[in-house]
């Protein structure tokens, strides 16, 4: 089913939400109006029982091609700072929103991705990527720094001489570069993408939702963390997670144990 925006569409098969940057005459570039319609998307489908996995790709040639340089800036700068600073509240809203999605959350990236891009590509949790998608901060190329939490992606994601040289340069790199300097998480040939996507996802379909959850919120919080902290943190996360699950890790524990039908080791427990 499309929602009622069109620069945002979506449908939900087999336990997967496809949603999609949805203007592919402008390469997807992130308009006001796309970044209202995709937070509007994410209400729709977060807590939807039939959604165990978000993926968020692009229509046409394009992942997304940033922010749009005649909407999103030229346009609201003409409001002054009011202007200015809603149409960034409405983009890094959904992007953060995304970062602490309650679902597993997968960017595939099928073509071209340029700055304000890499918001929404560090929000998903996991990135995969066409060898064919070509990946760029292309900010310093019209004049601004990597703003928008841009520098801050390529700072968290790629060693220091490469986040360097990815700002200042403003190069485009290709998708196995960017597997390779772990932008994603893998890099495959366009034809075979969606089928590389879906397979992870089903994996992910298997997996006890409230632990996946807690995973992916410790795996972003504890990076800032002393040890002892994050120790801390990782016991009282998994307390809350127990009073939502009560049942399911004491299944996984009776099923290995008990029943030993499976090892924890190399997959999951039967749901
Ligand atoms: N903002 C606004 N319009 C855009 C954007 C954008 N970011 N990207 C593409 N478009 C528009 C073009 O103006 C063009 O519109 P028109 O048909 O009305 O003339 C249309 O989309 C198609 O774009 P082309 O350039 O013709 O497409 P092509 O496939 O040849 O090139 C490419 C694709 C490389 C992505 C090119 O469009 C481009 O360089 N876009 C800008 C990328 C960029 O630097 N984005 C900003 C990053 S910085 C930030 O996000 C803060």
């Amino acid at each position: 089913m499309a929602n009622d925006h069109d620069t945002v569409v979506y449908e939900v098969s087999n336990g997967i939400a496809w949603l999609k940057f949805n203007r592919p005459e402008k390469r997807n570039a992130m308009s006001p109006a796309l970044n209202r319609a995709m937070m509007e998307a994410l209400d729709a489908l977060e807590f939807r029982e039939d959604v165990g996995v978000l993926v968020l790709t692009g229509e046409g040639s394009s992942w997304t091609a940033g922010m749009d340089l005649k909407e999103y800036f030229r346009e609201t700068e003409k409001d002054g700072l009011k202007g200015v600073r809603k149409s960034q509240r409405e983009s890094y809203g959904w992007w953060r929103r995304l970062r602490w999605y309650q679902k597993p959350t997968i960017a595939m990236v099928n073509g071209w991705c340029f700055g304000g891009g890499y918001g929404p590509l560090f929000a998903c949790d996991l990135a995969f990527c066409a060898d064919e998608a070509k990946f760029g901060l292309s900010e310093i190329n019209w004049g601004i720094l990597p703003g928008g939490g841009a520098t801050k992606v390529a700072v968290e994601l790629l060693p220091f001489r490469k986040a360097m040289y990815h700002a200042m340069l403003g190069e485009p790199i290709d998708g196995k570069t960017a597997a390779e300097w772990g932008l994603v998480n893998e890099s495959i040939p366009l034809a075979a993408l969606q089928d590389r996507v879906t397979a992870v996802a089903q994996t992910l379909l298997q997996k006890n939702p409230v632990a996946l959850k807690a995973t992916k919120d410790a795996v972003r919080r504890v990076g800032v963390m002393t040890y002892d902290e994050a120790e801390d943190y990782l016991v009282r996360a998994q307390e809350a997670a127990n009073s939502y699950d009560n049942e399911g890790r004491k299944e996984g524990i009776r099923q290995f144990i008990d029943e030993k039908s499976y090892k924890p080791g190399l997959g999951a427990y039967d749901k």
